[in-house]
């Protein structure tokens, strides 16, 4: 964990509020294998990290709660009894979504102060938003003896992004986020909501990550678009969620769908079946088999689910040529943040500053390379 960033998150509250506040870090995530599988009940493969959002939170005696967003420098001040989604709003609605989602459990809070601030990017695609959700959930249930589970707080999360930010995303982020275990991915079933961990040593491979430093506008709603699409098809085919078709199934609705709506659906059915086979060749140590399902991942959002862009599909081909890249891809939600990469270890450093390079060429912009640790779930630090 990042202690300076604690530290300067500490100091800023005592500053601003007094008071000896509580602190929480809430990790952003990565995500190996299984995208946009989680809002259809299937499967996904992600692990928290270490980075995300520290927060510091205590009471406060005033008629009105105050948060900072001490990397913006920005100020969100409301009445708990007034709150309702901002108009041009993004850190802001998370925060306001959350506590309006515990209000809405009947949970009884009264006024309070945060300041937070993290090490991830917004729009990298890992999930400063989960974790920032995360982060005051578990602050506030902390704060206020609120009796909420993780379980619950994910859910006040997740609904917090429906209601307030507008994105009808699935339980991927808020999971991982919340429940990560220090150097152990997840394999979670979104159905039951339940996850296996895998313990992660990739011996003489590891993970990084690119940031392609983009994010296009469209991401929201394209997002939600995907999810109708899915639902649709899943409602044609007579089935709760498109995890429990085959591709024989949607074969026999082919003529009644748009062809890239039937890829998109096919997308998510293959993508499935690849989550479940990564995992197994992680069992194995087959990490051949894991490279291969990630950049058949990539080949299915890129052209069949179609949430991809220019960027990171560069990014990817520069895996590919590279020869040392065991598996690339996008990873996220898409239209911009970061690709996942299986590299051996020592042609690590290599692969970095030749990807940089070439894509400061194209795009006249720096991407920016992150190496992480996987880490445990939302806490309070000690
Ligand atoms: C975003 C959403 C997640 C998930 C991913 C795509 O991160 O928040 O729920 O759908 O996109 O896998």
């Amino acid at each position: 964990m990042n202690k300076t960033l604690i530290n300067s998150i500490k100091k800023s509250f005592i500053d601003k509020f007094k008071g000896d506040p509580i602190m929480v870090f809430s990790p952003g995530r990565i995500n190996i294998i299984g995208e946009h599988t989680d809002y259809n009940d299937g499967f996904v493969f992600p692990a928290a990290v270490n980075k995300g959002i520290v927060a510091a939170i205590g009471k406060s005696n005033s008629n009105s709660s105050i948060v900072f967003a001490a990397d913006k420098e920005e100020i969100l001040e409301f009445t708990l009894n007034q709150i309702k989604p901002l108009a041009q709003g993004s850190w802001q609605n998370y925060v306001l979504g959350v506590v309006s989602e515990i209000q809405n459990r009947s949970k009884i809070i009264s006024n309070f102060n945060i300041v937070f601030g993290g090490d991830i990017p917004g729009g990298a695609g890992m999930s400063s938003s989960a974790a920032l959700e995360n982060s005051v959930a578990f602050g506030l249930n902390e704060l206020f003896n609120l009796g909420l589970s993780k379980q619950d707080m994910i859910l006040i999360s997740q609904k917090a992004e429906h209601n307030y930010v507008g994105v009808k995303c699935g339980i991927m982020d808020q999971y991982a986020s919340m429940f990560g275990i220090k150097n152990n991915a997840l394999l979670l079933d979104c159905r039951t909501v339940k996850s296996k961990p895998f313990e992660i040593d990739f011996k003489d491979s590891e993970l990084i990550l690119i940031n392609t430093n983009v994010k296009h506008s469209l991401s929201d709603s394209a997002y939600n678009d995907r999810r109708s699409v899915c639902e649709s098809i899943a409602s044609m085919l007579n089935i709760k969620a498109l995890r429990d078709a085959t591709e024989y199934d949607l074969e026999t609705i082919k003529d009644q769908v748009t062809p890239e709506n039937y890829q998109k659906a096919l997308y998510i059915i293959q993508e499935n079946l690849r989550t479940i086979k990564a995992s197994k060749s992680i069992e194995n140590g087959d990490l051949k088999t894991l490279g291969e399902l990630m950049y058949s991942s990539h080949n299915g959002l890129q052209n069949q689910y179609k949430v991809s862009c220019d960027e990171l599909d560069f990014l990817v081909e520069q895996a590919k040529i590279n020869g040392h890249v065991l598996g690339a891809r996008m990873m996220g939600g898409g239209f911009g943040g970061c690709t996942i990469n299986l590299v051996a270890k020592n042609e690590s450093e290599n692969f970095k500053a030749k990807a940089a390079k070439a894509y400061k060429a194209k795009f006249n912009n720096d991407c920016s390379i992150y190496d992480v640790k996987l880490s445990d779930g939302t806490h309070i630090i000690k």
